[in-house]
């Protein structure tokens, strides 16, 4: 049986419905950490900033008699003072920070099971980015007997709780590919793309895009996929884009630790700050002083800020403009700029997963010159059959009788005929007047596109304005056209 329905769909994000044995939670969502030896904000007040499931370390639980007791006689949930869902994870953090953990992958499977995790997750083996090739292989292989282990011990459809199969493989993309693919095969309720905490602290975001895309292509679509260790919301849209729909968050807490104020475009200094640039509950009744003064009420205005930017995420899916969002976001910070140039390499994939319509588009960069819109539209450029005399121009103005066939060119989609000047997406989408560099060179692309797929059969005369003057692809697009330069 299927536990995850998928509601909306937007690039490959989606807002999906989860069913768990303590309820129905939405996705994409970010579960706030909670620590049973350390608590900031308590289990049971999750609920009023926006959660709808929480994670906790079952191996931290484990290992302490009092908690581990209390655990095995009444549960997690009411370890935890909550009814809400709860993944448990298994230690394996633990075993890659301080190398010690002293259980096997069955014992703390089976603890989670004893204690009524919601998800549990088998003892995989966390390799950092950058490792050694071989060392990172036979880890891996480690990595998929403990899962495979796991789903032994936990037969699908055989009990209540849900069982994650880990997707490790460092920074080696066939590693990644491998990896989700294998516990693709031994089947799991949901995945997680473990190991890259390293990368999210060294900001290594253009890496992360590889790595994710690397485990989607490989896994079930129709299964919810976790991002291990991501909980700065400026990564949400990005991360969403490419598919992932849970989230953990410790960065709330750790981070008002270190007396830092989160927003969704980057970290600031509490120190810094002059004015609380923010509304939430919070900020809207506290002074900086105030907040100098307590980490607990910076971890809650960090948590506020954590659900918005989800918010924000959910309701862009549900209108389509999430790549508007990335490009917004990741705009805020260089390392997410190199992130985004970096999905951009994977339009085509995205493309495959997008709605073929849905609102028409705003041109905000030169990145959304590679949108899957953009691309798809190129790819359709071989449904105009054309012959005869045929104008291509950048601009509708004079001199256009005694043609068959006029094209307008905008970028970035390249020429379109001028019948289509109201249709979606070309006619629709809005571009600034002064357009960038990028949108006209995919637009040019397209134009030698068309010339090329028809040469022989039209002939072409290409007219530009002078916006487009000294363009280095206007010499080639020469080569199928008659092209003159407006004067009028
Ligand atoms: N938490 C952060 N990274 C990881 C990981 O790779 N595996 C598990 N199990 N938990 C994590
Ligand atoms: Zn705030």
């Amino acid at each position: 049986m299927n536990n995850f329905e998928i509601l909306h769909k937007d690039l490959m994000g989606r807002i999906g419905k989860l069913r768990t044995t303590h309820g129905y939670i939405e996705t994409p969502t970010i579960m706030p950490v909670i620590n049973p030896n350390l608590v900031t904000i308590a289990a049971a007040d999750m609920k009023n900033y926006g959660a709808e499931m929480l994670i906790t370390n079952a191996y931290i639980i484990y290992r302490k008699p009092n908690l581990r007791e209390e655990a095995l006689t009444n549960g997690v949930h009411s370890l935890l003072g909550t009814d809400m869902p709860i993944m448990t994870d298994s230690g394996s953090y633990q075993l890659y920070e301080y190398k010690d953990v002293e259980v096997s992958n069955k014992e703390i499977l089976e603890f989670q099971q004893n204690i009524g995790s919601d998800v549990c997750v088998p003892l995989d083996i966390p390799t950092p980015p950058y490792w050694k090739r071989k060392r990172v292989k036979d880890d891996l292989e480690v990595t998929l007997s403990r899962l495979q282990e796991a789903r032994n011990l936990m037969p699908a459809n055989a009990q209540d709780n849900m069982l994650a199969g880990v997707v490790q493989g460092s920074t080696f993309v066939d590693l990644r590919e491998e990896s989700a693919r294998r516990a693709a095969e031994i089947g799991f309720d949901l995945y997680a793309v473990g190991g890259v905490v390293p990368l999210l602290e060294s900001h290594g975001f253009d890496k992360l895009v590889d790595i994710i895309v690397a485990a989607k292509k490989n896994l079930p679509l129709n299964a919810p996929v976790h991002l291990f260790g991501a909980g700065h919301p400026m990564l949400f849209p990005l991360a969403v884009a490419l598919g992932c729909d849970l989230f953990d968050s410790a960065a709330y807490a750790l981070f008002a630790k270190d007396k830092r104020y989160l927003t969704s475009d980057g970290t600031k200094k509490l120190e810094k700050l002059r004015v609380l640039p923010c509304s939430c509950p919070v900020c809207s009744t506290y002074s900086v002083a105030e907040l100098k003064e307590s980490k607990d009420l910076l971890a809650a205005h960090n948590l506020w800020v954590t659900f918005e930017e989800m918010r924000m995420v959910k309701q862009s899916i549900a209108e389509g403009s999430l790549w508007e969002l990335c490009e917004r976001r990741c705009r805020a910070y260089p390392s997410l700029v190199d992130a985004l140039k970096r999905m951009t390499n994977y339009s085509a994939l995205i493309e495959k997963y997008d709605s073929a319509t849905k609102r028409p588009f705003f041109y905000l960069s030169e990145f959304s010159a590679h949108r899957p819109e953009v691309l798809r539209y190129s790819n359709r450029l071989n449904r105009f059959d054309i012959s005869g005399r045929v104008l291509i121009t950048t601009k509708e103005e004079c001199e256009e009788e005694g043609y068959d066939h006029i094209f307008l060119v905008k970028p970035p989609f390249g020429p379109y005929p001028v019948e289509l000047n109201e249709s979606y997406p070309v006619g629709q989408s809005e571009i600034p007047v002064a357009i960038d560099n990028e949108a006209k060179t995919v637009a040019l692309q397209n134009v030698l596109k068309l010339l090329a797929m028809n040469k022989g059969k039209a002939k072409f005369v290409f007219r530009y304005d002078s916006t487009w003057e000294g363009h280095p692809l206007l010499e080639e697009i020469s080569m199928y056209a008659d092209v003159r330069q407006k004067i009028c």
